[in-house]
């Protein structure tokens, strides 16, 4: 027994209290509920780093213009399944403008958060071709894709990229895809929960692989522009938010409202068809759908199925913000910054007490400071660490359950820490390190 920050036997207690086999095994809704329960006990509070949430006020300009819609009576009226007309031009500009990619309005359809957009595209693309059933998940990832895939009876491959950076990624993809099972891959750029983004090289061997073997790609931008080693803040203007556009016209984009502009909660994102996969045609999607072309399948065939389009009012909200980011009249990327620069500031004091970054570098530059880092200590595994962790006051939650190979590593996410809590960080990584190191 220990002085630890946090009193040891109320920690111990709670844990009992909770009837958790092992802390480090619990799921993050657990390691929530535990930490909630210590708060209460105790009256102190956590550095809590265990849930990926936005930690901002949300884009006002949408709040604005949703309430103004709501009053204008849209509640009442059904939404195009695909999307309201000022939302889709928007969508399609805002591509252009931030990403130097082209794609036609009617392939910009917002989904009831990009959650849905996956759901609706892995439900699409495995019906296109009778062969390929298969989604390919380059990993760490967000679990809850690969449950979206498990309820659709769909099944997955996937590897860990952790040594599959650079031109190695080639090889290891091609041994997926050239088995011709695989309808289509997905990751997210920048990543949850490693934060790596993948380079130039890495995107253009996607692309060139997704060409060759016909699979198409799911690019996941839930932190877009997130990476802050590069200001792509200027619309129109270089540099751009990097993507596999640049290399494949085979691809669907998600687009998360959620952190970008801190609208988790009305859960709208954009799904973004290529024209070529808009007007694709695949025979054997007249199996389920009533027409075989992909982008008509996807929209009067799931999209339908699924919700029959999104909140009306909230697609007024994103159609508002949009319009004044593409206008250049407001800059998301300088608000979410924050993230970026609480992280630079939270590493270092991981750092300077002993801790490792498990994902470190994309190729040979130093990831980036953004929403999530991952972090280790000597010795420990990511279960044993956690269990250490929460008697410091700090927790996180284990890469194990992201598809990691890494069993010794720790995702952390900055989003919920304020700036007058980077003291009581310090005193309990410097307790921590005192007790281990
Ligand atoms: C990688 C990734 N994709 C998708 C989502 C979900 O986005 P949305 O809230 O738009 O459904 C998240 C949210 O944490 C995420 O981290």
């Amino acid at each position: 027994m220990k002085d630890t920050p946090i009193p040891f036997e109320i920690v111990e207690k709670q844990i009992e209290l909770m009837n958790l086999s092992s802390v480090g095994k619990a799921s993050i809704r657990e390691i929530k509920r535990l930490v909630d329960n210590i708060e209460q006990a105790t009256g102190q509070k956590y550095i809590r780093m265990e849930m990926g949430i936005p930690g901002l006020a949300p884009c006002q300009i949408g709040v604005d213009a949703e309430v103004a819609a709501l009053k204008e009576g849209v509640a009442a009226i059904y939404p195009d399944i695909d999307g309201i007309k000022p939302l889709k031009n928007e969508i399609s500009r805002f591509v252009k403008l931030f990403m130097n990619t082209e794609v036609n309005p009617g392939g910009c359809i917002p989904t009831v958060g990009s959650m849905q957009g996956s759901f609706a595209a892995f439900t699409t693309l495995v019906r296109m071709y009778k062969e390929r059933d298969t989604i390919l998940f380059i990993d760490p990832g967000f679990p809850v894709h690969k449950q979206q895939c498990k309820v659709l009876g769909i099944p997955v491959e996937s590897f860990d990229v952790y040594n599959y950076r650079g031109e190695k990624l080639r090889k290891k993809l091609e041994e997926h895809l050239s088995k011709g099972n695989i309808a289509g891959l997905l990751y997210s750029n920048p990543n949850n929960p490693s934060w790596i983004c993948f380079t130039e090289t890495e995107l253009k061997i996607i692309g060139e692989l997704a060409n060759k073997y016909n699979v198409v790609v799911m690019e996941d931008l839930a932190y877009f522009a997130m990476d802050f080693r590069r200001d792509v803040s200027k619309p129109g203007e270089p540099p751009f938010q990097s993507s596999v556009t640049q290399y494949t016209d085979n691809y669907v984009l998600f687009i998360s409202s959620s952190k970008v502009f801190s609208y988790a909660g009305q859960r709208i994102g954009m799904m973004v068809v290529s024209d070529h996969l808009f007007n694709t045609k695949a025979p054997d999607l007249l199996r389920y759908y009533g027409s075989d072309s992909f982008g008509r399948a996807m929209i009067f065939g799931t999209v339908y199925a699924l919700s029959s389009g999104t909140s009306h009012s909230a697609q007024y909200a994103l159609a508002a913000m949009l319009k004044a980011i593409n206008d250049g009249e407001y800059d998301f990327i300088s608000v979410v910054k924050e993230y970026g620069e609480k992280a630079k500031i939270m590493k270092k004091m991981f750092l300077d007490n002993g801790f490792k970054l498990v994902y470190d570098k994309d190729e040979d530059e130093p990831i980036a400071d953004g929403f999530y880092f991952t972090i280790s200590y000597p010795g420990f595994s990511g279960e044993e660490l956690i269990e250490k962790l929460v008697y410091y006051g700090i927790s996180a939650i284990s890469l194990a359950i992201t598809g990691s190979e890494r069993m010794e590593g720790l995702r952390a996410c900055v989003s919920l820490i304020s700036r007058d809590q980077f003291p009581d960080l310090e005193y309990r990584l410097k307790k921590f390190h005192e007790h281990h190191g």
